[in-house]
């Protein structure tokens, strides 16, 4: 009963905020631009520090942002953000994303990234077994059991953040995920270690290991517990009202009508020492005494938005420096289920990341089923595969499955999506990953206001860019900042570095000839 009324409410906000005239110009003591979890949570918390005056502007037709579910045939599937990342442990930090889960009373599974691949659950006679002895490990002679090799990267993976914590206390230049990778062990080369790699590597930062920062890749902030982090498992949503719920939930509780503006895309954002100016698409304006932006760093990188004057160097060179990256999932449904019991499966093209992680929808743990089978792409491949059609992708994909099942008469899928996540001015990729020429100080600069202009999003979280706890995290601070402003607690700004220096320049030795 209660459920319904809420969401008619919801209805309600939507419809009428899409029709809302404005004043000219229309005065806010805050504008929060873009409604994804930074921007909500931002919002909460100027509401909950008594700023009652803000508004949200956002240019889809509802919030969540990275947040995005999708009806696939029926069945409600997760094209962003899909998991809480690193939960709790008992009297442990929780991950906030975790809190609002349970609050919001949001359907989860545990998804064992390590132990899934091998394992699978078989209930028999009301006897529940665990059944290792068919690992869904694939390459080009269909299923072959390179479990072994699996093992050693899942080792290679943890050795990695202890040197890049190495790195750290020694103060050593950061490289390459790839240089720390060959430092601890023989480079590999053949397929099974290559897709074995990159299931402990790019699947999770969207790039390869080459395009990263070990100090960042090695980082324990989210899931080491004995270095501060949440928990070691994850939490994957099968609600049918999508994943987005927790946050859509979370805001029906603080913001009115008023606070919000939906179906709205700002064109340019002019600032100074005294106050911030929107455009937006329409050529209408809205003023804040202060503004929090929470658009990605793909559309600041883009340059999607205007600003005016034009943003400092410093600031430029920071947000032109993080990467924005790309994770593609593809989604398939069946006729009827044909492959792997696990709840991923690996597969080890000659390609390196090519359709090399598979996930099964089709699962007791899951929607049983459901005849979902989706694999995930990610960094150059993901940009590949959006300049081709529909049709070609799938094409693609029907070849990797006919490999990797030689002895099943595979059937051609009913249902076919997936999300073009970089293609889209809303976001122009994922979210971001830490490159190894970012210095601590660009990200200083990527976070700094600019007079009254503050940023937020998971790209300024230093910790945990890329998650959903990132933004959260990064919303909270940056909406308790400026509401200390208005509220004359205090109003210092954050810190800016106006040139990022090498400690040691570089520098060809004298009497060098040539
Ligand atoms: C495919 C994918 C998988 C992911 N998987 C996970 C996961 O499993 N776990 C996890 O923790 N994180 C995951 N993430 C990352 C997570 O979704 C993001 O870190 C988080 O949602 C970012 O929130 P945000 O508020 O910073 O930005 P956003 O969600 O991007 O919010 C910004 C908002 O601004 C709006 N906007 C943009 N431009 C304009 C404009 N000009 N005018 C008005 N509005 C505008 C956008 O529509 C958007 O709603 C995933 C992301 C993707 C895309
Ligand atoms: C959003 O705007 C478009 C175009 O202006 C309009 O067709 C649509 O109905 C609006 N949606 C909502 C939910 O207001
Ligand atoms: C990881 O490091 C440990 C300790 O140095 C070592 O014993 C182990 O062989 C390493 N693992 C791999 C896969 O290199
Ligand atoms: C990550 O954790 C490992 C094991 O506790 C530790 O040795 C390493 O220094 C940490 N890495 C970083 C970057 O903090
Ligand atoms: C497929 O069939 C061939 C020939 O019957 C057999 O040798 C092979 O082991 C089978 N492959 C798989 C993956 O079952
Ligand atoms: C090269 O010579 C210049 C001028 O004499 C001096 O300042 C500099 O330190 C020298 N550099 C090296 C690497 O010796």
């Amino acid at each position: 009963m209660m459920l319904t009324r809420r969401f008619s409410y919801l209805f309600l906000m939507i419809v009428s905020a899409g029709g809302r005239p404005f004043a000219n110009p229309d005065h806010h003591q805050v504008l929060v631009l873009g409604g994804g979890v930074a921007g909500i949570i931002a919002a909460r918390s100027l509401h909950s520090k008594g700023v009652g005056d803000f508004v949200i502007i956002e240019a889809r037709d509802e919030l969540g942002g990275r947040m995005r579910s999708h009806n696939f045939g029926g069945t409600t599937i997760e094209v962003g953000a899909n998991w809480i990342q690193g939960t709790q442990v008992p009297g442990g930090p929780a991950n906030p994303i975790l809190d609002l889960a349970i609050k919001h009373n949001l359907k989860t599974r545990a998804n064992d990234w390590f132990g899934s691949i091998s394992t699978v659950i078989v209930f028999s006679s009301l006897i529940l077994t665990f059944d290792a002895s068919r690992p869904a490990t694939y390459d080009s002679k269909g299923a072959t059991d390179y479990l072994d090799v699996f093992k050693t990267s899942v080792d290679d993976f943890s050795n990695l953040t202890v040197l890049a914590g190495a790195r750290v206390d020694e103060k050593l230049v950061d490289v390459t995920g790839r240089t720390g990778y060959s430092l601890i062990a023989p480079r590999k080369t053949d397929d099974h270690s290559r897709a074995s790699e990159y299931y402990q590597f790019d699947w999770e930062y969207a790039q390869t290991p080459k395009e990263s920062s070990l100090i960042a890749a090695g980082n324990n902030f989210t899931y080491n517990t004995d270095e501060g982090g949440f928990s070691g498992d994850n939490q994957m949503s099968i609600d049918p009202r999508g994943f987005k719920y927790l946050i859509q939930q979370e805001a029906q509780e603080f913001i009115k009508p008023r606070n919000l503006i939906l179906n709205t895309t700002v064109k340019s954002i002019s600032y100074s020492n005294s106050g911030v100016t929107v455009t937006l698409t329409d050529g209408k304006k809205v003023t804040g005494s202060y503004a929090i932006c929470t658009f990605s760093l793909g559309v600041l990188q883009n340059n999607r938005v205007e600003f005016q004057p034009p943003l400092p160097a410093f600031k430029v060179e920071a947000i032109q420096s993080m990467t924005m990256a790309t994770y593609t999932k593809v989604f398939l449904r069946f006729p009827k289920k044909f492959w792997f019991d696990t709840e991923m499966a690996l597969y080890a093209d000659a390609e390196r990341g090519r359709y090399p992680v598979w996930q099964s929808l089709d699962h007791p743990n899951f929607f049983p089923g459901s005849r979902i089978l989706f694999v995930t792409v990610t960094g150059d491949y993901s940009l590949r595969i959006e300049r081709l059609s529909d049709s070609q992708v799938k094409s693609e994909i029907m070849g990797v499955l006919r490999t990797m099942f030689p002895n099943i008469t595979v059937p051609e899928p009913t249902d076919f999506f997936f999300q073009r996540w970089n293609d889209d001015p809303l976001y122009h990729g994922s979210y971001s990953n830490w490159p190894p020429s970012f210095f601590s100080e660009h990200h200083d600069n990527l976070r700094a206001n600019v007079g009254n202009l503050y940023f937020a999003g998971e790209a300024m979280s230093i910790k945990y860019f890329g998650f959903l706890h990132g933004a959260y995290f990064e919303g909270l601070a940056i909406g308790q900042m400026v509401a200390s402003c208005i509220n004359g607690e205090g109003c210092v700004g954050l810190k800016q570095v106006k040139d990022v220096v090498n400690l040691h320049p570089y520098e060809i030795p004298n009497g060098t000839s040539d």
